[in-house]
């Protein structure tokens, strides 16, 4: 391989993405939460999105299973983002937080929810693929993204509500 490691991350830094949280409830029902850039939107008819873990992300098998609510945050949730993107620590621990379907708990004042089934998980390289159905959603009106660029949060300016 012509390039390393830092290389290869330095380069998919540069696709500016917006954030996300998903969460879900384990098999104990204890919720869990990761914050997840690699997210995109699948396919209209039906309507189905994907989201790109870690194999080594804890509590890998309940995102295998879901249900799972996936929060596009907004300008201003970075702590969000960076309390779901801590190890070891209670990441739910005095957060306020919305109930979606299933029972499954999602942060409060997002751009936009969707609430999701799991349809299928492939392998790809060191993470796993999960597509998702999306069966509900929540849009706000109004509101700009938080934004992920070269490692950093940011923002794009003022863009269309
Ligand atoms: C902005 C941002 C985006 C991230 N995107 C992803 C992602 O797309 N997929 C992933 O597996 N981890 C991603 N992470 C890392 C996870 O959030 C982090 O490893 C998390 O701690 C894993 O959950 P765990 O502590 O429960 O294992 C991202 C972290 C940040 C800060």
């Amino acid at each position: 391989m012509p390039f390393d490691d830092r290389a290869f991350r330095k380069a998919l830094g540069c696709f500016a993405s917006g954030v996300t949280v998903i969460t879900t409830l384990d098999a104990a029902q204890r919720p869990v939460g990761v914050t997840v850039s690699a997210f995109s939107s699948l396919s209209l008819d039906p309507p189905m999105v994907l989201f790109c873990l870690g194999k080594s992300t804890s509590n890998l098998e309940a995102f295998r299973q879901g249900p799972v609510s996936i929060s596009i945050l907004a300008e201003g949730q970075q702590d969000l983002s960076i309390r779901f993107a801590s190890r070891g620590v209670d990441k739910f621990a005095g957060l306020e937080m919305d109930t979606a379907p299933g029972g499954v708990p999602a942060p409060k004042d997002v751009l936009a929810r969707l609430d999701c089934v799991i349809t299928q998980t492939i392998e790809g390289g060191d993470h796993l693929i999960v597509l998702c159905a999306v069966e509900d959603l929540i849009t706000r009106t109004g509101g700009q993204p938080l934004v992920y660029f070269r490692g950093s949060y940011t923002q794009v300016g003022v863009l269309p509500v």
